[in-house]
């Protein structure tokens, strides 16, 4: 009999909600539903906000955000029982990663927090909720991410190639897949993908996103500008490593660009540049022997940014995990769902080779419904 669980995810580009029912029988996974919740542009901006400055952030504003966005993924969860017309009953769990407000894993005192309360998340839907997967990890001296790559490896690795899977959100990951199963996963956060993408699209469009890449084929990428982004720190650090949205954003970007006179359009077309060089270096320095990079996430859907990572002279071969019936929009969700279910299980969702942990661990908090 297949066990039926719910995954909510929202990254870090806040573009909506992702909810997926997944059903586990054997080892098989299985995408059987799915719905984009909207995020309301008044929570996007209230929540870019509180990330943004977390050194100055009220208590009463992150405590707000941590109930409207427990509501929002309830009904997120909702709406898909209603829409394939099953009940709470049916549904195993929900594995919910929660919106990342606070990503700061290195130093004396790291953590990383999610909100969308489970608390309101399992008494709205009456479905067990899994949550808050990455501060177990954090607490075992692990970057609580990436924790996709434990999914990847369960859905993508064979035995007769070195495959790499990038998910291109707003920040880009890889799991870097070897063929020989007894060898170590290995993953991390490259850098950007998407985020300064959208960010420089916000500002100079009024966009949340440059779709289908329009804004940066009007433009050229700017050598000096790309030689500057591409020599900060962070890109030469040592494995495991993640980021996010505090280190790179506009802020970040205007640093580099002070006093260079660069045209918004050339200014995209270089940020393009930057996310594929960026992962594509990644893999070239510490996965050569890569046969196949699956691109799953947003990204894949951008046709600039797809070009230039299948230009790449490593001769990679690069495909969207579509070419592999696994739609790249819902594949983080899926991760979720299945993370929730190793966790009920009994099971390690972390790989200590990707995040630094100590010790293997069962992640997450259960809240009963
Ligand atoms: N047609 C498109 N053209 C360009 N970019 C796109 C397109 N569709 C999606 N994206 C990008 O994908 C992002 C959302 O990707 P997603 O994987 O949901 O990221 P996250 O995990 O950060 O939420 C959008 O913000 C946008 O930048
Ligand atoms: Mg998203």
């Amino acid at each position: 009999m297949p066990e039926s669980y719910i995954g909510l995810m929202s990254g870090t580009s806040i573009d909506a909600v992702d909810c997926v029912l997944v059903t586990f029988e054997n080892n098989d996974v299985h995408l059987r539903a799915y719905l984009d919740h909207p995020v309301s542009n008044d929570i996007k901006t209230r929540l870019h906000a509180l990330s943004r400055s977390a050194k100055q952030a009220s208590l009463d504003e992150y405590s707000q955000l941590d109930v409207i966005m427990g509501r929002l993924f309830a009904d997120a969860a909702n709406q898909l029982l209603t829409n394939t017309g099953m009940s709470a009953a049916q549904i195993t769990a929900i594995g919910s990663h929660g919106q990342t407000v606070y990503h700061q894993p290195e130093g004396d005192t790291p953590t990383s927090i999610q909100i969308g309360d489970p608390n309101i998340i399992a008494e709205l839907t009456g479905i067990t909720t899994v949550a808050d997967f990455r501060r177990r990890d954090i607490a075992a001296g692990g970057q609580g991410a990436p924790l996709v790559p434990a999914f990847h490896q369960a859905i993508f690795q064979v035995p007769d190639e070195v495959r790499t899977i990038v998910n291109i959100g707003g920040i880009a990951n890889v799991t870097l897949l070897p063929a020989n199963p007894d060898e170590p996963v290995r993953g991390f956060d490259t850098g950007p993908g998407n985020t300064l993408l959208d960010q420089w699209a916000m500002r100079h469009l009024g966009q949340a996103m440059d779709r289908d890449g329009e804004f940066a084929r009007q433009g050229n990428s700017n050598a000096a500008l790309l030689q500057k982004l591409v020599f900060d720190p962070y890109f030469a650090r040592p494995l495991p490593k993640s980021t996010g949205r505090e280190y790179f954003n506009l802020d970040w970007l205007d640093g580099y660009l002070a006093e260079s006179r660069v045209n918004p359009e050339d200014v995209q077309a270089s940020l393009c540049e930057l996310s594929a060089n960026t992962i594509i270096n990644a893999i070239s320095k510490h996965a050569p022997q890569t046969h196949r990079i699956i691109v799953c996430g947003g990204g894949a859907h951008n046709p600039v940014l797809m070009a230039l990572l299948n230009n790449n002279d490593a001769g990679f071969i690069v495909e969207s995990s579509a070419a592999y019936g696994v739609d790249p929009d819902y594949i983080e969700g899926m991760a979720f769902a299945w993370l929730a279910h190793q966790t009920l299980q009994g099971r390690y969702g972390n790989i200590r080779s990707v995040t630094g942990a100590r010790t293997d661990c069962i992640l997450g908090g259960i809240y009963p419904g």
